[in-house]
C-alpha cells in the first residue's frame, strides 16, 4: 500500500466520486427523494454505543458462521447491486472472484451485467444468492428463477420493497450505456427485437408489478426448490407474514435508502423484527448502510445473522476491479475482528444485546 491508498470505505467512496463519470456515480450513491433514509442509515449505527468487556480471554478468534447452512468465513455478505459493469469492465466478475477469495457469500441482481450462468460459472464452489424482482410476466420470473437454480444459485433473495422504483432527486433518468448489457434478459431483447438499452429498460420498468399480495411467495415456492429469502422488510407484522408463508431468511433492508424516503434505518427495526421471528428458525440478516467493522458488530449484536454490503462493493470495484472488492472485504473483515477483541468477544455466539446501550430516544 502507497500512502494515497484508500483504508477506508468512506475514502473508498471520495475515490469513486473522483474517478466514476457523473451519470454512474449518481446512480450508485443517490438515495430517493430527500435522502432522509440514506443519512439515517449512518447516523443510526452511531447513535449506538457499545458496551465493550475486559479480560475475557479473546485469544482464539472465530468469525465463521452459517447462512442458509452454508459455512461462511464471515458474516458479511454482498448484496446484489445492478449493472456493476459500469464500475469496473469486469463488473460482477470480479466481485465473485473476490468474494471467492474471501469465503463469503454474494447476492447477484437480477440487473447484473453479466450473466447470472457467467456469474456462475466463474466460481462455482461460492455461495451465491439469486435476487428477483416481481413482475407481471409470471412466465419470465420463472424460467429465470430455474435458470438460477439450474446454475448453482442457493437461494432466491426476492425484492419485495420495489413495487416501482422510487424518485431520486438530482439525477437524470438513468440509462444504461450503450455497451453494456442486461444479461440476463437477452431473450427478452432478442423476442422483443429492441434496438437500444432504452427500449428494453423501458420494458422492464413496465413490467414491475405492484398488484402482487403474500400469496406470491406460496407462487414463488411452487416453481422452485431453493430456500426463498425475502429483501425489503422493515416491520415486524411482515416479518410474520414472511414467515407464515415460507420464507426461510429475511433481510431487513430499506433497499439502502432508495425506494420509500423517510423509513427508518435497517438496523433500528432490526431488533423487533428478531424478535417477531425468534423460535421459528428463520434466519434474519440486515443491510443498508454498513461501513465499519463496529457496525457489524452492532448489527450482531442486535441480532442479526450476518450483514450485507451494497455500495462499499461498488467503491471497490471503482478503485480497482477484484482487488478493490477484495479490499472492501478485508477491510471489513479485519475492522470486524478488531472489534471484536476490543469488546471482549472471541467468536460470534459472545456477541449478545448486553453488547450495546439502547439509546433512550428510540425503541431499539
Ligand atoms: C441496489 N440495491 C438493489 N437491490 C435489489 O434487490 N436489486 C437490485 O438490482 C439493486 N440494485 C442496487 C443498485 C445500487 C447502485 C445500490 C446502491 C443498491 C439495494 C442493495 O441490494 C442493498 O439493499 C443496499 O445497497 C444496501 O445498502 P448500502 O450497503 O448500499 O448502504
Amino acid at each position: 500500500t502507497s500512502i494515497t491508498d484508500p483504508v477506508t470505505i468512506d475514502e473508498l467512496e471520495k475515490y469513486a466520486s473522483n474517478h466514476l463519470d457523473k451519470n454512474a456515480f449518481d446512480y450508485y450513491s443517490t438515495g430517493a427523494e430527500n435522502d432522509v433514509t440514506l443519512r439515517e442509515n449512518r447516523l443510526a449505527f452511531n447513535r449506538i454505543k457499545l458496551r465493550p468487556r475486559m479480560l475475557r480471554d479473546v485469544s482464539h478468534q472465530d468469525i465463521s458462521v452459517t447462512v442458509l447452512g452454508h459455512k461462511l468465513s464471515m458474516p458479511i455478505c454482498v448484496s446484489p447491486s445492478a449493472y456493476q459493469a459500469m464500475a469496473h469492465p469486469d463488473g460482477e466478475l470480479a466481485t465473485v472472484r473476490a468474494v471467492r477469495s474471501l469465503g463469503t457469500a454474494m447476492g447477484l441482481s437480477l440487473y447484473s451485467t453479466t450473466s447470472l450462468e457467467d456469474v456462475a460459472l466463474e466460481a462455482p464452489n461460492t455461495i451465491k444468492f439469486f435476487q428477483m424482482q416481481l413482475y407481471t410476466d409470471r412466465q419470465l420470473m420463472a424460467t429465470i428463477t430455474r435458470r438460477a437454480e439450474k446454475a448453482g444459485y442457493k437461494a432466491i433473495l426476492l425484492t419485495v420493497d420495489c413495487p416501482l422504483y422510487g424518485r431520486h432527486q438530482g439525477r437524470r433518468r438513468f440509462e444504461l450505456p450503450g455497451h453494456l448489457k442486461y444479461a440476463n434478459f437477452s431473450s427478452v431483447q432478442q423476442r422483443k427485437r429492441f434496438k437500444s438499452n432504452a427500449e428494453l429498460g423501458a420494458h422492464i420498468i413496465a413490467l414491475l408489478d405492484c398488484s402482487v399480495d403474500w400469496k406470491i411467495l406460496d407462487w414463488l415456492r411452487s416453481i422452485t426448490s431453493l430456500p426463498v429469502v425475502v429483501k425489503g422488510i422493515l416491520t415486524p407484522e411482515d416479518a410474520r407474514l414472511a414467515v407464515q408463508h415460507g420464507a426461510k431468511g429475511i433481510l431487513v433492508s430499506n433497499h439502502g435508502g432508495r425506494q420509500l424516503d423517510g423509513v427508518p434505518a435497517a438496523i433500528e427495526v432490526l431488533p423487533e423484527i428478531v424478535n417477531a421471528v425468534q423460535g421459528t428458525g428463520v434466519e434474519v440478516y440486515m443491510d443498508s448502510g454498513v461501513r465499519l467493522g463496529t457496525d457489524v458488530l452492532k448489527a450482531l449484536a442486535l441480532g442479526a445473522r450476518a450483514v450485507f454490503v451494497g455500495r462499499p462493493v461498488i467503491w471497490g470495484l471503482a478503485y480497482k476491479g477484484e482487488q478493490g472488492v477484495k479490499a472492501v472485504l478485508q477491510m471489513l473483515r479485519d475492522e470486524f475482528k478488531t472489534a471484536m477483541v476490543l469488546a471482549g468477544c472471541a467468536s460470534l455466539k459472545d456477541i449478545t444485546s448486553s453488547l450495546v446501550m439502547r439509546p433512550a430516544t428510540s425503541h431499539l
